[in-house]
């Protein structure tokens, strides 16, 4: 497994450009299943969740272009494959994206219950129950989840999502799109990515009416046609690299990115002692403010509050603040794995729950830290090229399932970061690598 090797202390200056969102861009790749025609997707960022979704579509039948790393044109004109596999979806969660379009176009489909990061048990309940709302037939099998729409298609329905799940909303969204009448989401997720999967299935003929907002409507269409969308900027990417200027005490312009969807984050970063100065529509200006990083308690809550996505970059700029800050998480369990590698670099964090104590300012000391999910990963990044000496980050495969090209990027702004390749010795080693991902 590769790993990176960071010498901490320089501060990130330049300018550093915004890939495209992986959390958008995964379900609408999966949305180009509801259609038997070309559907061409830009900006999709070059991350290894992304080749696995590709993958996953060409292993349902789907044809797959890619004239250029971020643009892909899909055509499901001939899907004779209705299932995800294990091996797959063991390495991905957003896998079963598939299930809500297959079900939707063809009334059939099987995926492997997901694996993914190890934060925590996600079920996915939700997804499940808001397809047997739309008529359809859900049971367990050996591991797979198996769905059927018992005449073929699914039919409309008004419900309410008992918990805010944006992969459940995108799911049945696409999976009422083509449903016979109208569908009410009650409760739907708002994050950017909702709004902006709504946008590329209205332009492929669907009807989707209030993406973005608690309240979803529906109305089932025929069939869906070609469509050409650009996927928005990773939100929490630009969040990761406004806080890599202020830890490292740089100054960074962070282009091609969308300040209107990290409000929640621009904000706390401000009262936490960052200057964020919005230069244009896509760009930010950030560095830390002369008075110095402050501690600033923080919870995590769904869109359009702070997300959950950047409570562990947030937590390693807390070490560098000074006084106590509190961080309560409350989306998922299981989420605070990064702070024992934080305390390994000499951090000052307590765990109660989903609680952490963060006291500062520390100075953090470079040792070797294990990345244990993909946020948690950007924020050993973060500590590093904060830190004093040394750290190498080990199982870097979950940076590389969400942030495109972070060493290049990094290392253009001044961090001295490298790859550590693994040297894969036997047949057995190099499956873990892979399976691992
Ligand atoms: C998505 C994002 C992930 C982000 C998360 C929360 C993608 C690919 N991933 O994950 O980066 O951290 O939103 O913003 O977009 N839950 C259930 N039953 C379900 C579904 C969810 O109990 O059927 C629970 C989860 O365990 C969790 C909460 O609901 O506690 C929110 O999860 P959800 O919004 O579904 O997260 P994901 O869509 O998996």
């Amino acid at each position: 497994m590769d790993k990176f090797l960071i010498k901490g202390g320089n501060p990130l200056r330049g300018r550093v450009s915004i890939s495209g969102a992986k959390n958008s861009a995964l379900p609408c790749l999966a949305a180009t299943l509801l259609s038997p025609a070309t559907v061409t997707l830009h900006n999709v960022p070059y991350v290894r969740d992304l080749i696995t979704q590709r993958r996953l579509l060409e292993d349902l039948g789907a044809q797959t272009l890619t004239p250029d790393v971020h643009t892909h044109k899909i055509t499901a004109a001939h899907i004779e494959n209705f299932e995800a596999p294990y091996e797959l979806v063991k390495t991905m969660r957003a896998s079963v994206l598939a299930l809500g379009p297959l079900l939707g176009r063809f009334g059939k489909a099987k995926v492997s219950l997901p694996g993914g990061c190890a934060i925590g048990t996600r079920p996915i309940d939700l997804h499940l129950r808001a397809f047997e709302e739309l008529g359809a037939e859900v049971s367990l099998e050996s591991g797979d989840v198996v769905a059927r729409a018992p005449r073929g298609r699914l039919v409309g329905a008004e419900m309410e999502f008992e918990k805010v799940t944006v992969t459940g909303t995108e799911n049945v969204m696409m999976a009422a799109v083509l449903a016979e009448g109208t569908t009410v989401i009650r409760n739907a997720a708002c994050e950017p990515e909702i709004p902006d999967l709504a946008d590329l299935l209205n332009k492929m003929g669907a009807k989707v009416q209030g993406a973005g907002t608690p309240t979803i409507t529906i109305e089932g269409v025929e069939g869906l046609g070609e469509a050409e969308h650009t996927i928005i900027a990773d939100r929490i990417e630009t969040g990761t690299f406004a806080v890599a200027a202020a830890i490292t005490g740089g100054e960074l312009e962070i282009a091609n990115c969308r300040p209107d969807h990290i409000g929640a984050v621009i904000e706390k970063l401000r009262e936490a002692g960052v200057e964020i100065e919005e230069l244009d529509e896509t760009t930010l200006k950030v560095r830390r403010s002369d008075g110095g990083l402050k501690a600033s308690n923080v919870t995590t809550e769904p869109y359009p509050l702070f997300p959950t996505d950047m409570q562990a970059q947030y937590m390693t700029l807390m070490t560098q603040a000074e006084g106590t800050s509190e961080i309560i998480e409350t989306i998922f369990e299981n989420r605070f794995m990064h702070a024992s590698e934080l305390i390994r670099m000499g951090a000052d964090i307590e765990i109660h729950g989903n609680h952490a104590t963060v006291k500062g300012p520390v100075k953090l000391k470079g040792a070797p830290v294990l990345a244990s999910d993909l946020r948690a990963s950007a924020s050993l990044v973060l500590a590093g090229l904060a830190a004093e000496g040394e750290t190498m980050i080990d199982r870097v495969y979950h940076i590389d399932r969400g942030y495109e090209t972070i060493v290049r990027k990094i290392g253009a702004l001044g961090g001295d970061i490298q790859r550590i390749k693994e040297q894969i010795t036997s047949v057995a080693d190099s499956g873990e690598a892979v399976g691992s991902t």
